[in-house]
């Protein structure tokens, strides 16, 4: 089976709903209140597998009850957790979460996710050089994100790149690449772009490589001749988390399973559609047989 491996993040997320996104100095009172695995990489990792992919995570858990619980989580999705480095006196990552307004807001503490470093991906380096795509975020350190981009590059190993938390690039980083996933907000920090730079004009500039997720919209890119928009399929939200990393999972099991990119971003789509139907990043994840 092709394999994908995710180096990235690993949090467990609380999650808040509420009818109204209280502001700075006011207290509301909230509807729900859930304890639920995420992280933008363990997202991404979960999505995959639940799509029928082989998925490995490189990352990092703190030795305490919220690391276990991600373990557990992994396991029972049949994500191999083999690489994952549990490390002492520094708690697993976590994300306070507040779906309101149609909408979320999210803080992470990063917590054991920082500890995923250089010497962490050369005791992996093996599971690397037998991927057939390594997916990214930037929830561990750049340095990380770089080293690894860089070792795939010089191996021929396809990757994907999800700019997520945004930050300004490096050039060398985005030409190592194989693919970036930002959403029209993400794409401008990081080709440190203000708003009135015309999107399509950055597009033009990655052909078939920088895909921009536009939520509700659809995702936009240029194949080289167009700009072309994917659209995304219409569905009733009830939490958008997670459907982001719903779209790289999946993105990541249609290439390596040789969808052109036009029917992986549609197949993504359909995954991250599917996704939002449900409260919290990885309950409404899909399975093959909903597609
Ligand atoms: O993309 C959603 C994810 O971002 C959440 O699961 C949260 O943990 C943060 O990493």
């Amino acid at each position: 089976m092709n394999k994908i491996v995710v180096v990235g993040s690993i949090n467990v997320d609380l999650v808040f709903t509420s009818d109204i996104r209280p502001k700075a100095g006011e207290t509301v009172l909230g509807n729900d209140f859930r304890i639920v695995a995420g992280g933008k990489g363990a997202n991404q990792a979960v999505a995959a597998s639940k799509l029928g992919a082989d998925v490995i995570v490189i990352g990092c858990v703190g030795d305490d009850a919220n690391g276990e619980y991600s373990l557990n989580n992994f396991r029972e999705f049949n994500v191999n957790t083999s690489c994952i480095t549990k490390i002492n006196d520094i708690p697993t990552g976590v994300a306070n979460i507040t779906v309101a307004e149609n909408d979320n807001s999210i803080i992470v503490i990063s917590g054991a996710n920082y500890k995923m470093d250089r010497v962490l991906i050369d005791r992996y380096k093996k599971e690397i050089l037998k991927a057939d795509i390594v997916v990214l975020q930037l929830e561990i350190p750049i340095d990380t994100v770089e080293y690894t981009l860089d070792l795939c590059y010089k191996n021929n190993i396809k990757t994907i790149l999800n700019p997520a938390p945004a930050v300004r690039l490096d050039k060398n980083l985005i030409e190592k690449a194989s693919y970036l996933t930002p959403n029209e907000h993400e794409c401008r920090i990081i080709f440190n772009e203000d708003k009135d730079t015309d999107i399509k004009s950055i597009l033009r500039k990655y052909p078939n490589k920088l895909m921009i997720t536009m939520g509700e919209k659809g995702v936009m890119y240029f194949d080289g001749n167009d700009v072309v928009i994917v659209p995304a399929y219409s569905v009733e939200a009830v939490d958008t988390t997670g459907a982001g990393d719903t779209f790289n999972g999946a993105f990541a099991r249609a290439i390596v399973n040789n969808y052109d990119l036009k029917n992986a971003i549609d197949f993504a789509n359909k995954a991250a559609s599917k996704s939002v139907t449900k409260l919290g990043a990885q309950a409404g994840m899909p399975r093959l047989e909903d597609l």
